[in-house]
């Protein structure tokens, strides 16, 4: 396997997992001396001290995944056999983000994916032709166009499949025969390709979505599921949105989101009471708005607020920047959720003395 990529040349906008914390590969390779599942970079060990943080010498490790470590030693364990992993969960539960950072400590590599979407055809997953040469040469190896799964079996890498149950079941049942021979035959040529150890494939999929259901059995019985929760309470729910803010922030050239702290609690409360449909005490039961109000919507909202905060106001994130955002994550259907919403602001916002501008802000864009 090459060594873990190297931080790009350019600036761009989001660099892949392997590229900004190469630096943390590095230094976890350095050390990292026990036993490694063949073609593997890291050994498990190293692999869960990359996502949930730690140190390594004088090397600190920043922790990517916030949550159970169990969960995430049942995953890379999962890896290390012949099954494949199945990252279930509602959406915003950072599914996709422990994919990309498994595959980048694991392979060195998380571009090997696949996006799930109604249209995926069977190429996508198998390989397909570059037609000019395919016309003129006939199917040769060179004619031939791998997929990101079939790249990742030569070379005994993870391939990623995003949104596996949106992809239709006859195109994923393409994926049976690689998972359980882990061999993918090329009819045309006469030949077939057979996978190197290290192969593996993690693929996502939101259990919100019209869905799950419609993996067959077949597949099924070749993922281990892991399913990836909410979080778990209100701190650690903050500590996962202040981090990200701080990480895509610093991205973004916004101000320094340490000062933000109450204000990202007060998103964070406000997601959380809805989502459960009663206020923090338990006193007041709330109706449930459709919308997912995840997370990843509560990182959306306060970056958004610090840009507002930063163009256009004094630079420190106050209820009025993150108002706004906070209704049109909330309100998704017109009317259904806009009564929800009222009913909160009424019920359990209006009465909390500290909450005043928080009030007054929202009341303003809510109209
Ligand atoms: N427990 C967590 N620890 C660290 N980051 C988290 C956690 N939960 C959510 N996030 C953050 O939320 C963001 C969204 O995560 P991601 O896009 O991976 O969600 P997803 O589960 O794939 O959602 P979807 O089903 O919509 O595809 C990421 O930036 C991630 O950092
Ligand atoms: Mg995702």
């Amino acid at each position: 396997m090459d060594a873990p990529a190297s931080p790009p040349d350019v600036e761009v906008l989001r660099p892949h997992a392997e590229q900004q914390f190469a630096g943390e590969l590095a230094a976890l390779r350095a050390t990292d001396d026990r036993p490694r599942p063949a073609n593997w970079l890291l050994s498990p060990w190293a692999v869960v001290t990359y996502l949930l943080g730690g140190t390594v010498g004088e090397h600190l490790i920043t922790p990517k995944y916030v949550g159970s470590r169990r969960l995430i030693e049942v995953a890379v364990a999962t890896i290390a056999t012949d099954r494949a992993l199945l990252l279930l969960g509602v959406p915003g539960t950072a599914k996709s983000w422990v994919s990309e950072h498994l595959s980048a400590a694991i392979s060195g590599s998380s571009t090997l994916l696949i996006q799930g979407t109604a249209g995926t055809a069977e190429e996508t997953i198998r390989y397909g032709w570059n037609y000019a040469r395919l016309l003129a040469e006939g199917p040769t190896e060179g004619a031939l166009v791998p997929s990101p799964i079939m790249t990742a079996m030569r070379t005994g890498a993870i391939a990623r499949v995003e949104e596996l149950t949106r992809i239709p079941s006859d195109v994923q049942d393409a994926l049976i025969t690689v998972l359980s021979e882990k061999s993918l035959p090329v009819p045309e040529l006469g030949t077939e390709v057979q996978a190197r150890p290290g192969f593996n494939v993690i693929a996502t999929a939101n259990d919100r979505d019209r869905g799950v259901n419609e993996l067959s059995a077949a597949l099924r019985r070749r993922f281990n599921t892991v399913v990836l929760p909410l979080p778990a309470g209100v701190e650690e729910e903050v500590r996962i949105v202040a981090g990200r803010v701080a990480d895509l922030g610093g991205s973004l050239d916004l101000p320094s989101a340490t000062d933000a702290v109450a204000e990202i609690r007060r998103v964070v409360t406000v997601f959380r009471e809805l989502r459960t449909g009663a206020t923090e005490d338990g006193r007041t039961s709330l109706k449930v708005p459709s919308g997912s109000l995840s997370t990843a919507e509560a990182i959306s909202v306060v970056i958004g607020g610090l840009a507002l905060a930063a163009h256009f106001g004094d630079g420190i994130l106050r209820a009025a920047d993150v108002a706004g955002g906070i209704v049109g994550a909330v309100v998704k259907d017109p009317v259904a959720d806009r009564i929800a919403w009222t009913e909160y602001l009424e019920a359990a916002v209006r009465p909390r003395e500290e909450w005043r501008d928080f009030y007054r802000a929202c009341r303003e864009v809510t109209g």
